[in-house]
């Protein structure tokens, strides 16, 4: 079994890919189940695969959330593996993913890091891919997938990017972003917005209503996926004037990845 939380598509595409090899039943997370106090879950297969975006080297807090509360019927015999997208590199990401895992009293196995672009754009100096850096990641991630599917079920070493620094990133600056980077507050629409509602059909978390106006309101249940600031036909979702000049990345399709017929996972 394959879960997935995923806010631009990047890891619900990954994710599907791996499903298309191994045959896992692939579980998207739902605002509903994501939101809840105590969700519940029942395992099948042979395996968790836990697939989520690396967010500041680190899992995402909503994913974190999550796997304190859930009732994962069956988990205790299956061994648990990470499956992580990213834009770069992942610090130590696969080591808070173990600690979370064992704090359960489940079974962590191997971790696997996939590059996919880049969507992280809220602060100076990050912005999204070129065009061809992102072509290239995307065209590349179906030959890691064939890698990382032939290694799941085997020991070995966990195949991950962990780039530079990765205890400072993960244990310095991941608990810091959580607290000072993550705020929804700053979310809001440019007068270019037409209130098609891509945005808020696009919120993993049901966090984003049109008013009376058509115009986006943004509430505080946000996992800060970006999801919302990508998805925007007109570039109108500003986060303050952090944003300003910043790219977008369309996805891999220009529609939602979600749509896809055959490979989408489904929502619990
Ligand atoms: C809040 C946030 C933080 C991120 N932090 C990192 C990071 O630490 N390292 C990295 O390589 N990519 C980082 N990224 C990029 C995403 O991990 C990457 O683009 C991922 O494929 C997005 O997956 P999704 O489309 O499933 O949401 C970050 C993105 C966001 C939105
Ligand atoms: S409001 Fe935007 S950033 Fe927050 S969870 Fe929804 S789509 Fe993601
Ligand atoms: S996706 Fe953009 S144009 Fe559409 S409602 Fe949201 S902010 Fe407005």
């Amino acid at each position: 079994m394959i879960i997935v939380f995923s806010g631009c598509g990047n890891t619900a595409a990954t994710a599907s890919r791996l499903a298309a090899i191994t045959g896992d039943e692939t579980v998207r997370l739902s605002p509903a189940v994501l939101r809840a106090e105590a969700p519940v879950l029942k395992a099948t297969g042979t395996r968790i695969v836990w697939a989520f975006p690396t967010y500041s080297w680190g899992v995402p807090p909503v994913v974190r959330r999550f796997m304190r509360r859930v009732r994962l019927d069956g988990a205790d015999r299956l061994t648990h593996l990470m499956l992580t997208t990213c834009g770069d590199d992942i610090g130590d990401c696969a080591a808070m993913w173990r600690a979370d895992v064992s704090a359960r009293g489940w079974e962590p196995g191997r971790a696997f890091s996939v590059q996919m672009p880049n969507t992280y754009v809220t602060m100076p100096g990050f912005d999204v891919d070129t065009p061809a850096v992102a072509e290239a990641k995307v065209a590349a991630m179906p030959a890691r997938v064939s890698e990382i599917a032939a290694e799941l079920d085997r020991p070995g070493p966990d195949l991950i990017v962990r780039g530079s620094w990765p205890w400072v990133k993960t244990r310095i600056i991941y608990p810091w972003f959580v607290r000072m980077g993550m705020s929804p507050r700053p979310f809001h629409a440019t007068e270019r917005c037409t209130g098609c509602g891509a945005c808020a059909r696009r919120c993993p978390m049901a966090n984003i209503a049109l008013d009376a106006d058509r115009r986006p309101r943004w509430s505080t249940e946000c996992a800060f996926c970006l999801g919302c600031y990508h998805a925007c036909p007109t570039g109108s979702v500003a986060y303050g004037r952090a944003t300003r000049g910043k790219g977008q990345w369309p996805g891999i399709r220009t529609r939602h990845p979600n749509q896809h017929p055959t490979t989408e996972p489904k929502e619990c």
